[in-house]
C-alpha cells in the first residue's frame, strides 16, 4: 500500500555518499564559520550536539539490545526495524564507497542522495531552485520537511513504532515540528541571504501545517490493514498512553482529600471513565491552528475529534470511516494554511485559542498539554522573529512559560490542575 505522502523519494534511487563526502574541512566540516552564505560548520552541529548523529549507536547499547530480545529479534543493530528510523537505511546498491551504515542520521537521510546531481550543481554555486529541480530536498518548505521527519518522528507504512515495540521499552515517541526543527539543534540561520535564496516559512505556519499533516499520516496509519487489530485489540500505540499505564493507586485523595491525579473529564470527546481514549492531541492543535483558517473548519475539525471518539467505541468499520473524513479535512486544512496570511493578529488568535482551551480544560490528557506548550513555545518565538513582540516581551512571556513548562516536565508525575492553574495564570498575566 502507498500513501501519497509527500517528499522522501525525491530522487529515491541515486546513491547516498556518506556522511563524510559532505562533513570534509573543505565542505561543510568547518569549525568557524566563513563568508559563505551558509554556515559550512554544518557536520560540526551535527556531530556535537545532534542525537541523529547517535541515532545508530543506540542500537549498540544494552537498553537497545533487551528491546530486541524481548522482540525476538537477534539484535539491534542489523534489524531492518531498528535500522529504518535510527539510520540511514537505503538498500545495498544505494551505498557510496564512504557510506557508513553507523553514521546514524546523516544529511543525506533528510536532503537527499548526495549522487544526484544538486551535488555538483551546488558545489559551483547554483541557485537553489535548480539544485531543488536536481534533487536537492526543500526542506524550507513544512510539506516537504514533515515528509521527512514524520517517516520516523510518527511512522509510515513500512516503519511504525508499534505498541509491541513500546512494550518491549522503547521510549514513547512525540513530535512537533517547529520545536523539534530547533531542538535538533538548527544547523542553519534565517538570515537576509537564506531569506534571499529560499522562502521562509515562519513558526506558526510551520507548526500548524506540521499539526494537520500529523493528523493526516495518523489518518493513514489507522485506515492502512497493516497496523488495523493485534489479536483482540486494535493498534495500541494509537491510543493516549497515560489512559492505560498509570497507577491505580491515581483515581485515590490525596491528604488534602483532593483529586488530583484521577481520571478528568474532558469537554469534546463524548467519553466517561474508564475508556482507552484514541491520541487526538494532533487533532485538538490543528482545531485551535484552523481558527486561523476559518470558523467552517474549525467546526469540521470538531466533529471529526468526535467522531474519531464515538468509532473507536462502535468498531473498526465506524472507525476508519471517521478517519477517512478526517483525513480529509487534514488534507484540505493544509492549503488553508499554507495560503493564510500570518500576520499578528493571526498569531495572537492561534496563542489565545491555546490558552483558552487550556483554561477550559481540554488538555487535561499529557499528550495534549505537551503539545500545548510546544505550540505555545512556537508561537512566541514565532512573534518575537516576525518584530511583532519586543525583546522586554518575549523576555516576560519566556518567564511566564516557565510554570507551563514545568507542569509538562515528566509525563509520569503529569498533575492535570496544575497544567490547568499554569496556563489560567499566564491567560491572567497577559
Ligand atoms: C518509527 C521509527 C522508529 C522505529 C521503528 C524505532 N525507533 Fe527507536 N526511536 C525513534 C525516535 C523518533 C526516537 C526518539 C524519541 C524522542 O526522543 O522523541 C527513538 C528513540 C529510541 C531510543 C532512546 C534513545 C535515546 O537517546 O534516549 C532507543 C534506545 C531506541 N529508540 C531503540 C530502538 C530499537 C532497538 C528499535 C527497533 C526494535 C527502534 N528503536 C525502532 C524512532 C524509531
Ligand atoms: C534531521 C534532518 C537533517 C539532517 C540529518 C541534516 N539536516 Fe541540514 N537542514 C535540515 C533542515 C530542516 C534545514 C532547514 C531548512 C533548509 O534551509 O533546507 C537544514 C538546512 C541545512 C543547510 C542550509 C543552510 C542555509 O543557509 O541555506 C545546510 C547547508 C545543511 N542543512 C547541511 C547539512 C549537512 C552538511 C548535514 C550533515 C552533516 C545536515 N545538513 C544534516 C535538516 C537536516
Ligand atoms: C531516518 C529517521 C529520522 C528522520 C528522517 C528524522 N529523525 Fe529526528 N530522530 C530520529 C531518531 C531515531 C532519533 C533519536 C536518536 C537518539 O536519541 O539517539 C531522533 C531524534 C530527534 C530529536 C531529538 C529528540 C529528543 O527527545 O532529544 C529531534 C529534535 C529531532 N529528531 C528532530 C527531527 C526533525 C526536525 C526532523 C526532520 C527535519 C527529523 N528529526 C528527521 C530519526 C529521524
Ligand atoms: C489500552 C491500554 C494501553 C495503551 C493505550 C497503551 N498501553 Fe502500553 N501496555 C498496555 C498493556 C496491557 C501492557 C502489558 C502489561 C504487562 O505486560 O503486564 C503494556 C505494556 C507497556 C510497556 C511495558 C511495561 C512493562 O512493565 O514492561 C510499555 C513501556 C508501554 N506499554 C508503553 C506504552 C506507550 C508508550 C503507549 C502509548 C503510545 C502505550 N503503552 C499505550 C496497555 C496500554
Amino acid at each position: 500500500m502507498v500513501f501519497g505522502w509527500l517528499a522522501p523519494p525525491a530522487m529515491a534511487q541515486d546513491v547516498h555518499l556518506g556522511v563524510k563526502s559532505c562533513g570534509s574541512s573543505g565542505c561543510h566540516g568547518q569549525v568557524a564559520s566563513s563568508s559563505s552564505p551558509v554556515l559550512l560548520n554544518e557536520y560540526v552541529t551535527w556531530q556535537k550536539y545532534d542525537s541523529h548523529a547517535t541515532a545508530y549507536k543506540v542500537l549498540m547499547e544494552p537498553r537497545s539490545q533487551r528491546i530486541a530480545k524481548n522482540l525476538g529479534l537477534p539484535n539491534a543493530h542489523e534489524a531492518k526495524i531498528c535500522l529504518d528510523c535510527h539510520a540511514d537505511n537505503v538498500a545495498a546498491e544505494l551505498r557510496g564507497p564512504q557510506f557508513v551504515l553507523a553514521d546514524g542520521v546523516g544529511c543525506e537521510a533528510c536532503h537527499g542522495a548526495g549522487a544526484a546531481p544538486w551535488m555538483g550543481l551546488h558545489i559551483g554555486g547554483s541557485p537553489h531552485d535548480q539544485n531543488v529541480q536536481n534533487g536537492l530536498r526543500p526542506l524550507e518548505d513544512p510539506i516537504v520537511r514533515a515528509g521527512v521527519c514524520l517517516q520516523c518522528h510518527l511512522g509510515d507504512d513500512s516503519q511504525f513504532a508499534t505498541h509491541r515495540i513500546m512494550g518491549a521499552g522503547h521510549p514513547r515517541i512525540s513530535f512537533e515540528m517547529d520545536s523539534f526543527t530547533d531542538f535538533q539543534p538548527a544547523h542553519f540561520v534565517i538570515d537576509d541571504d537564506y531569506r534571499e535564496r529560499k522562502k521562509v516559512v515562519d513558526g506558526v505556519r510551520t507548526w500548524a501545517i506540521g499539526q494537520a499533516l500529523m493528523v493526516e499520516r495518523r489518518m493513514d496509519l489507522l485506515i492502512s490493514t497493516k497496523y488495523a487489530t493485534d489479536g483482540l485489540f486494535p493498534e495500541l500505540a494509537f491510543f493516549d498512553c497515560h489512559a492505560c499505564h498509570q497507577p491505580m493507586s491515581s483515581a485515590l485523595p490525596d491528604k488534602n482529600g483532593d483529586f488530583p491525579t484521577a481520571w478528568t473529564p474532558r469537554p469534546g470527546t463524548g467519553l466517561g471513565p474508564g475508556v482507552p481514549k484514541f491520541n487526538d492531541a494532533n487533532m485538538l492543535m490543528l482545531e485551535i491552528a484552523l481558527d486561523m483558517a476559518g470558523p467552517e473548519m474549525v467546526e469540521a475539525m470538531s466533529q471529526n475529534i468526535l467522531a474519531i471518539h464515538k468509532g473507536s467505541q462502535t468498531s473498526r468499520a465506524a472507525m476508519v470511516e471517521a478517519a477517512k473524513k478526517t483525513k480529509a479535512t487534514a488534507r484540505a486544512a493544509v492549503n488553508a494554511l499554507a495560503a493564510k496570511e500570518m500576520d499578528a493578529a493571526t498569531m495572537k488568535k492561534a496563542m489565545e485559542g491555546l490558552i483558552a482551551r487550556g483554561v477550559d480544560g481540554y488538555f487535561v490528557d499529557y499528550e495534549a498539554a505537551e503539545q500545548s506548550t510546544m505550540a505555545l513555545g512556537s508561537i512566541i518565538e514565532a512573534m518575537r522573529v516576525a518584530g511583532y513582540i519586543d525583546g522586554a516581551g518575549y523576555k516576560r512571556m519566556s518567564a511566564m512559560m516557565e510554570d507551563v513548562y514545568n507542569a509538562v516536565a515528566d509525563d509520569e508525575r503529569f498533575v492535570p490542575s496544575k497544567y490547568v492553574a499554569a496556563v489560567r495564570e499566564l491567560s491572567a498575566a497577559l
